[in-house]
């Protein structure tokens, strides 16, 4: 077997061509035992690429103000900053005359996309969608004059498109805005169709590009669509910059996002003259080595030989969804019965087991760290019947067989001998009872007990 086939049994061996700081980190067992972290949580967090790690070594000496100095380093600083900005916007095949505005995130962007929706606006979208592309939707803030309808999705993907158009045909939209690909499933409505429905319409389209953009890329130029929004800690960028890119009207004429220095051109006490975007938009002094960071992800994504991601990923979800489907008592989700190619998000109930019970015994006895809970998409876990929460594993560029396998088999002894260690809720988190894992040694965690259990806290959003 060789070196690519070992990793995923894929012609492209993508985990060596933009490898992954932390890969081989190891984290202890109860059994007093270590093994290698089998990092199945990429849709929450992606790790850094250790090309990322490297540039934002490189530049951190460089580093000085942006855009307010005239010494030599903020000149330099400038010059990386807007630099950046041009290769996330190429990134995502920004047209011409589209406008990258950096952000923190994707829940950043969209709502900075919700304030700037032209007065009246309506604004479609459907409660498949994450919280981030639900929430700035139905709860505008003072001053934001759109309003929101919340179409239900249907059981075939032909369905919803059915249900979309028929909305649109209704009442006039702005905006319609959709996932590029679902935080718990992986799938999406095929986003061709969406933008011919809703451009016919006279409304345009913004992609949650959050789990789409890091798995597969993204072009607005091909899709046709207006907007997109994304994150730099799900695209192997955690440096604090997302980025909203897509049309420049509303963005340039809309409420600027933050009110302060460096989104004006001349302020009186009785009068503001703001910037055009992206500059609007982006007040207070910016996150360059985040933006910096995400440039460098953007272009090593970008040079990966076509389809190599897309083979990686497919290859990992194809073994998970077998490994999973073959396993009694185990159930992965599904929104559309229609829908084709999901990214590499995979999303699973174990009936009559808790899923944060599960998620705790994987991570203790076996060294695997999943997502458990409601994603940030309770709407969409209510309609899969999941209310009470479910299991996410997700996969991306250092994502293994074995880690896979693993996770597959593991499954597979808990529910046939149980688990080996007692847990029990604590705070809201399944935890061991009487865990004797020891904390890794790292500055920051100094003061806790010397158990993991210790560093263990209610979860924000389950
Ligand atoms: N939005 C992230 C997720 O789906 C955090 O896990």
């Amino acid at each position: 077997m060789t070196a690519i086939a070992e990793r995923t049994d894929c012609s492209t061996d993508v985990a060596a061509l933009v490898p992954v700081v932390g890969g081989a980190t190891t984290v202890p067992l109860v059994d007093g035992t270590q093994r290698v972290y089998a990092n199945l949580d990429y849709a929450a967090s992606a790790p850094a690429l250790e090309a990322v790690a490297a540039r934002v070594t490189e530049v951190l000496p460089l580093y000085a103000s942006v855009h307010r100095g005239a010494g030599y380093l903020s000149q330099v600083s400038t010059a990386l900053y807007e630099s950046s900005r041009q290769s996330i916007a190429r990134f995502v095949g920004a047209r011409e005359d589209d406008v990258a505005i950096i952000t923190r995130n994707t829940t950043d962007s969209l709502n900075l996309l919700a304030g700037v929706i032209p007065a009246g606006g309506r604004v479609l979208v459907l409660d498949v969608e994450h919280h981030a592309n639900l929430l700035p939707w139905v709860h505008s803030r003072p001053g934001q004059g759109h309003s929101a309808t919340i179409v239900p999705i249907a059981r075939t993907v032909a369905q919803t498109l059915r249900a979309l158009a028929d909305e649109l045909a209704r009442q006039p939209y702005a905006l319609v805005t959709v996932t590029g690909a679902s935080n718990v499933t992986g799938e999406a409505l095929p986003l061709d169709d969406v933008v011919a429905i809703a451009h016919a319409a006279g409304a345009r389209v913004a992609v949650d590009g959050a789990q789409l953009v890091p798995h597969r890329g993204f072009s607005l130029t091909e899709s046709g669509a207006d907007y997109v929004a994304f994150s730099g800690h799900k695209t192997y960028a955690p440096f604090g910059a997302g980025a909203l890119v897509g049309r420049r009207d509303w963005l340039d004429a809309g409420t600027p996002y933050l009110a302060g220095g460096g989104a004006v051109r001349d302020v009186r006490t009785d009068r503001t003259v703001w910037q055009p975007a992206p500059a609007r938009h982006e007040a207070g002094s910016p996150n360059v080595i985040g933006a910096i960071a995400l440039a460098e992800a953007c272009e090593q994504l970008a040079a990966l030989p076509s389809g190599a991601l897309h083979e990686h990923e497919q290859v990992l979800r194809d073994r998970l969804v077998d490994g999973l489907s073959a396993i009694d008592g185990v159930e992965v989700a599904r929104i559309w019965s229609d829908s084709t190619d999901p990214v590499g998000v995979v999303t699973f109930t174990v009936a009559g087991h808790d899923a944060g019970l599960v998620a705790a015994y994987l991570a203790a006895e076996h060294g695997i760290g999943v997502r458990d809970g409601r994603f940030c998409a309770h709407p969409l876990l209510a309609h899969l019947g999941a209310s009470g929460g479910a299991i996410r594993a997700s996969v991306g560029v250092g994502t293994t067989s074995e880690f896979v396998d693993r996770l597959v088999e593991a499954l597979a002894s808990y529910l046939a001998d149980g688990a080996r260690s007692s847990y029990e809720v604590v705070d809201g988190c399944w935890a061991v009872v009487a865990d004797t894992r020891p904390l890794i040694a790292v500055h920051g965690l100094d003061h806790l007990a010397a158990t993991a259990a210790a560093a263990c806290g209610p979860a924000l959003d389950d």
